[in-house]
């Protein structure tokens, strides 16, 4: 068996299947186009690492000029301090002893290292775990609009602001508002006027934070489907976003300023390489992409390789994947491998442990997915 660097310096086509591809150079102008659009109104970046769960990733971004980097779990954080980056935010709450402890390993090694905070409990006993260690730890008091997942109701944010500012060990920020429930609204109108109104109460809870003297040099939020649209919120200080580093067809299918039913700003860097492993039927062929290898969420995956339209990737089962051929349709022959855009970049991505990273096709590196299966 050829060891997974051996495939370097090979055509991507060479590959095992089913694997995931980055195309470094749309990866690299991704990653540009969002931080000059961040710089024009102003606004940093704090990208998702999420989407990508790749440290080598992170560290482009950071090397792009990100101001940090979030990461949903202490797992992750974890990975991501032991690879020397700084600044990294954990955007849900951390309430468990042996987690607030893992927490604090954690900030031991990154002093700039936050979390969000929605309770008042919480506050305290992180206050407690940080004033046992000698550490200062950095919090957010984490905003909800509307979207009933976590934070608090938008009239209890000054008064958590105050608790935790009160606090020795906790060094009250700003606030997070990531409005995930907008993000995917297909009308861009719709999506600009729905986001606003969220973002723009959560703008004025800033400005009671500082009215009250209470310090808040953060306002964080926003996601690749809002990048545009909450830059317009004077108080925001940086951009969250995830997904545009990769993209997915539930991203594209979106309408975008550009265009009423796509979103093309942010091409797909992350592709999905399947084999067809058997084609004895006249309607459809078998490929070796199933639900263990393409998550089965979000939007419908496109083939974009071989390119002629009338291919529809259907999902057969854990280890399989259907092809409908619609006709005329090109004839596929049992070893052809295809390329399709995923539905869901992040959960895709946690399915498989490296990105095998390409420049014209050639594979030119690979880098681990080292934040895969950090759920914790
Ligand atoms: C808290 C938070 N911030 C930012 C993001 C990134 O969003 P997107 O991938 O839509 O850019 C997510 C994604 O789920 C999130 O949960």
């Amino acid at each position: 068996m050829r060891h997974q660097r051996e495939f370097i310096g090979l055509s991507k086509w060479e590959l095992d299947t089913p694997c995931l591809v980055m195309d470094e150079e749309i990866l690299e102008k991704n990653i540009r186009a969002m931080q000059a659009h961040a710089a024009s109104f102003g606004k940093q970046l704090r990208p998702h690492a999420k989407t990508h769960k790749c440290s080598h990733i992170a560290r482009m971004q950071m090397e792009a000029g990100c101001t940090g980097i979030c990461v949903a779990k202490v797992s992750e954080a974890e990975v991501l301090v032991k690879n020397g980056i700084k600044g990294v935010l954990v955007t849900s709450p951390v309430v468990t002893d042996h987690k607030i402890e893992r927490l604090m390993d954690c900030l031991s090694h990154d002093p700039g290292l936050m979390v969000v905070v929605d309770n008042p409990a919480n506050a305290r006993k992180l206050n407690e775990a940080a004033e046992k260690r000698g550490l200062k730890l950095n919090v957010l008091v984490d905003l909800d609009p509307g979207m009933g997942r976590t934070g608090v109701p938008y009239k209890e944010g000054l008064s958590l602001g105050r608790l935790i500012d009160s606090l020795p060990s906790l060094r009250l920020q700003g606030v997070q508002c990531y409005a995930g429930h907008v993000q995917h609204i297909p009308s861009f109108e719709e999506r600009w006027r729905k986001s606003l109104e969220w973002m723009e109460p959560a703008a004025e809870i800033v400005r009671q934070f500082r009215r009250s003297g209470l310090p808040c040099d953060i306002f964080t939020g926003a996601g690749t489907g809002t990048y545009e649209i909450d830059c317009r919120v004077a108080e925001l200080t940086d951009l969250q976003v995830g997904s545009y580093v990769m993209m997915d067809a539930e991203y594209l299918n979106i309408g975008s300023s550009q265009n009423p039913s796509r979103f093309e700003k942010f091409p797909p860097a992350l592709s999905l390489l399947t084999t067809v492993i058997s084609t004895n039927h006249d309607d459809f062929i078998t490929v070796d992409a199933g639900l263990k290898a393409l998550y089965h969420h979000g939007g419908t995956p496109s083939v974009i390789r071989p390119s002629e339209p009338g291919l529809q990737y259907e999902w057969r089962g854990d280890e399989h994947g259907r092809i409908v051929l619609q006709r005329p349709s090109p004839k596929l022959e049992i070893g052809e491998v295809l390329e399709l855009v995923v539905s869901h970049c992040d959960p895709t991505v946690n399915l498989f442990d490296v990105l095998y990273f390409t420049r014209d096709e050639m594979v030119k590196g690979v880098w681990p997915i080292d934040m895969r299966g950090k759920c914790q």
